[in-house]
């Protein structure tokens, strides 16, 4: 075999003599190298962040998430901050925070004790990075929206805030939640706070409201008393309750035509007995039997469970008598399942319901036997006090005769609470200009024949 052949078979001599090929593999093993470089940068770089930075994870889920992101909206609001080399006494303007580029905004409506509403702003931020100082250090915000993942039991999306700071300074998260849980404290002091259900769970629904002062709402004569020394009697008699083996539980329902301040008057409750208030929607979709037994049971404590227009969820059908299908159900939840859920085998915990209904006759009775309901008012509409006393309160400079001559015009009409509030609000400067201007009042109520 010639020689030259065997050389040109043996693959080191093949390419080796050849120049393209040899660069090509040369080239190859520059990429390698490189990319090895880069991995192991990389690592490093992981690394050295491990070593060096250390992040928090606040799930949407955790309590704290509410009030951190509170917290943080407000740590932009301070922007400017004077700092000083000690050597060169040079002074230096450092922002303090960039401001997250995307906000969103948290409404919430506030009723006023004079009837008025107001709405309020709140600026949190939105999703995105941004930077902040706090005590020293520098803090990364990370507010991140999933959008693949929902959390099944509600639909919204999951949410994270993540705060990332240099190692060496850890425990400033420590600071921050404290903080942020503290300014969440102050806030609800002396404010009532409503929770809505959000799937299975109870949020805060807006931040705490002022609480309703009790006498703002005036029911007929000792009926707010009334009330109100039951809702005492009952929180103040645990042992009692025990000792006779009755579950520690009062449900009581308020009903009457609308506008006779059903709602104003357990949220002032709410207030006098600083209790917050947890608002359960029946009609709600998704809920299910098995989800309302849980929320009655893990309702934050010290609340009041409000079912609003009860009716509206389940609606007697006066031709069937048998209860289970005495009903017409909205959402998931059945009628036994609520009655269920109301009588709360499972839960031994202090539990204050009231319901609300224009229509107590549209209600099943096992709804609202003793035991599930064990107090029934009637807000009905105004009384001759409940219109003297509103006229009072509005026009408290000015003598009680013409809240008297008010109430007399008004004797033979059916007027609501609401009704006479709007007519005040209306004319608050001038008693004499409600007095005046009271046919436009009486132009809009049913006509005195009609009244039952
Ligand atoms: N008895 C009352 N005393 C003072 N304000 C009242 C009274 N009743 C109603 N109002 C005023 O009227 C408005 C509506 O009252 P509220 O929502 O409490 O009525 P409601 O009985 O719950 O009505 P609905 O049956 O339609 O839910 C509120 O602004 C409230 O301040
Ligand atoms: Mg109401």
């Amino acid at each position: 075999m010639d020689p030259s052949m065997v050389e040109g078979l043996s693959s080191s001599g093949m390419f080796s003599g050849n120049p393209y090929f040899s660069a090509g593999f040369g080239l190859i093993g520059v990429g390698a190298v490189l990319a090895i470089l880069r991995q192991g940068a990389r690592r490093a770089a992981d690394l050295t962040r491990r070593q060096i930075l250390v992040t928090l994870e606040i799930p949407s889920k955790d309590k704290s998430y509410q009030w951190v992101l509170r917290w943080l909206s407000q740590q932009h609001q301070s922007t400017e901050l004077i700092s000083m080399n000690q050597n060169t006494g040079m002074k230096k303007f450092i922002k303090n925070a960039t401001k997250p580029r995307q906000l969103a905004v948290e409404t919430l409506f506030q009723q006023h004790d004079n009837g008025n509403v107001s709405a309020e702003f709140s600026f949190v931020p939105g999703p995105g990075k941004y930077f902040f100082k706090f005590q020293n250090c520098w803090i990364q915000a990370d507010r991140v929206r999933e959008t693949r993942m929902l959390d099944l039991t509600n639909g919204a999306p999951w949410e994270t805030i993540t705060l990332t700071t240099l190692n060496r300074d850890r425990e400033v998260f420590q600071k921050i939640l404290e903080k942020a849980q503290n300014q969440a404290m102050e806030l609800q002091e002396g404010k009532t706070v409503i929770y809505t259900s959000v799937g299975p769970e109870w949020r805060p629904f807006g931040p705490p409201r002022k609480k309703r002062l009790l006498s703002s709402v005036v029911l007929d004569q000792n009926l707010a008393d009334m009330i109100v020394t039951d809702v005492n009697g009952f929180i103040h008699n645990e042992q009692w309750y025990e000792q006779r083996g009755i579950p520690y539980r009062r449900g009581y329902l308020l009903y009457g035509p609308p506008g006779t301040g059903k709602t104003s008057f357990i949220q002032a409750l709410a207030g006098e007995l600083g209790y917050n208030i947890c608002v359960l929607n029946l009609s709600e979709r998704g809920h299910t039997d098995d989800r309302l037994n849980h929320l009655l049971t893990i309702a934050p404590e010290r609340s009041i469970i409000l079912l609003e227009d009860i009716d509206a969820a389940f609606t007697k059908n006066r031709e069937k008598t048998d209860l289970s299908s005495s009903s017409v159900h909205l959402s998931m939840i059945t009628f036994s399942g609520l009655l269920n859920a109301l009588d709360g085998v499972s839960s031994p915990e202090e539990r204050i319901i009231f319901m609300t209904t224009n229509h107590i006759d549209r209600l099943d009775p096992a709804l609202i036997r003793p035991g599930r309901v064990d107090l029934k008012v009637y807000l009905g509409d105004a009384t001759k006090y409940q219109i003297q006393t509103m006229f009072n309160r509005f026009y408290p400079e000015y003598p009680e005769s013409l809240a008297l001559e008010f109430s007399e015009l008004l004797k033979d009409y059916s007027v609501s609470t609401a009704q006479l509030q709007g007519h005040f609000v209306l004319f608050k400067d001038s008693p004499y200009s409600a007095l005046d201007n009271i046919d436009s009042l009486i132009s809009s109520l049913p006509p005195p024949t009609l009244k039952d």
